[in-house]
């Protein structure tokens, strides 16, 4: 009795120590209760073995999974330090980008001048919620940085899941679809322009044919001296317009006036709307404090807009209906026109970027997406509100504090 018992021990303590496979069946030799509690731990091994391997294979799917994200993904302890990393975040580890947490992050030496990750880790546990912040390194990339809470049964934040983007490439193509709708809107402004610096042109030319042809005296001299300085003056001011607005510039941020930006674009469009036969109605506020912009990219943001209107009013002489107020502690500017509306089908695809229902070569579909972004650098909105009696687009920023 005590020997084929000891054997069984035997065999047990080796499979808790590993030593003995689970899934190697141990020989009954005997009918009796030995022989019955041998086929019983048999079966319960099986099953222990089977349960063993699937969680396994569970734990192999979610490892290949999470090593397998391109992005640098980490789970972190409330201390600071990380307990678990994919590939990506270990390279970026090795590489000493400060967007991710390192090995052990010391409390004392918070570094004001990056992403914290102690005071990341301490804001998520008194929030309790998903943290995410934008983030541009010394050189010049840019991130998202996420921070997702893991909670325990009581509620309390244990653990945070660190995902980082670097989405400094979606940054450069959105920079490119800038550039490039600038100028397709330059290449729509075209006919005004070449009017514009025709026109003073025609001036400079006759004066100086008359100057160089006709004799005169000091004082019809000096007038036609002074028309041919305008008018160059002149064409130098629509060229330094153009190529401001087509700069390629960083967000540039100065006390604006919003009116002032809506007349600047009105007299760069002065010349189709007359052409078009468009009526323009401006009710511009007269209490509109200045607020904080980049006058050239809010103009362009206008300037898509006022195109759009004058396109959706093509052949049918329009009315475009400006105005600037302040409601709700916001500066709104409303741009409306009497076109035909956009259908409700296309409504939620207008600000998608090259979505567009013009012909090929009238647009790229870039006008409005590029103005969406703009404004939301702003930390503003652009609203539509549209029928078949026409569209209004407004733009809604904050006013300076
Ligand atoms: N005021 C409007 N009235 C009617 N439809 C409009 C109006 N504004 C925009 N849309 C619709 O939204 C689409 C997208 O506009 P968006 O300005 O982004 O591109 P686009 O004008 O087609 O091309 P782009 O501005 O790049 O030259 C337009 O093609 C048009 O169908
Ligand atoms: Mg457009």
């Amino acid at each position: 009795m005590s020997r084929p018992l000891g054997r069984l021990t035997g065999i047990f303590k080796g499979i808790a120590d590993g030593t003995k496979p689970l899934n190697q069946d141990i020989p009954v030799q005997s009918k009796d209760e030995i022989g019955e509690l041998i086929v019983s731990f048999n079966q319960m091994a099986r099953h222990l073995y089977e349960a063993h391997e699937a969680m396994r294979k569970q734990t192999e799917t979610l490892k290949t999974i999470f090593e397998g994200i391109s992005d640098p993904l980490a789970l972190i302890r409330p201390d600071c330090t990380v307990e678990l990393t994919n590939n990506a975040y270990r390279e970026w580890m090795a590489k000493g980008i400060r967007a991710v947490f390192k090995e052990k992050c010391n409390p004392e030496s918070c570094d004001p001048d990056t992403i914290c990750p102690v005071c990341f880790i301490k804001r998520l546990k008194d929030e309790k919620r998903p943290i995410s912040e934008y983030w541009e390194d010394e050189e010049g990339r840019h991130y998202y940085i996420h921070l997702y809470p893991v909670f325990d049964d009581r509620g309390e934040v244990i653990k945070a899941v660190h995902y980082v983007k670097d989405i400094t490439e979606r940054r450069q193509v959105e920079e490119q679809m800038r550039i490039a709708e600038k100028l397709v809107a330059i290449g729509q402004l075209s006919a005004g322009l070449a009017h514009e610096i025709n026109n003073p042109l025609g001036g400079i030319r006759l004066c100086f044919n008359n100057l160089i042809s006709t004799e005169m005296n000091g004082e019809a001299r000096q007038k036609h001296i002074e028309v041919i300085n305008t008018g160059l003056q002149k064409i130098q001011d629509i060229i330094r317009q153009l190529l401001d607005f087509s700069k390629q510039t960083e967000l540039v941020m100065k006390p604006e006036s919003v009116n002032n930006m809506i007349d600047n674009v009105l007299r760069l469009t002065e010349y189709i709307l007359t052409k078009k036969g468009i009526r323009v109605i401006k009710d511009l506020g007269d209490n509109i404090p200045e607020i904080m912009a980049d006058r050239n990219k809010m103009e362009q943001v206008f300037l898509n807009i006022i195109l759009n209107a004058i396109q959706a009013m093509d052949g049918s002489q329009g009315t475009l209906s400006i105005k600037t107020l302040i409601e709700n502690g916001r500066c709104c500017i409303s741009i409306t026109d009497t076109g035909p509306g956009i259908p409700q089908d296309i409504l939620p695809r207008i600000f998608d970027p090259f979505f567009t229902t013009k012909p090929v070569g009238e647009g790229t579909g870039l006008g409005l997406s590029v103005s969406k972004s703009i404004v939301e650098q702003h930390k503003g909105e652009i609203k539509v509100i549209t029928s078949e009696k026409g569209t209004t687009f407004t733009v809604e920023l904050p006013v300076r504090q």
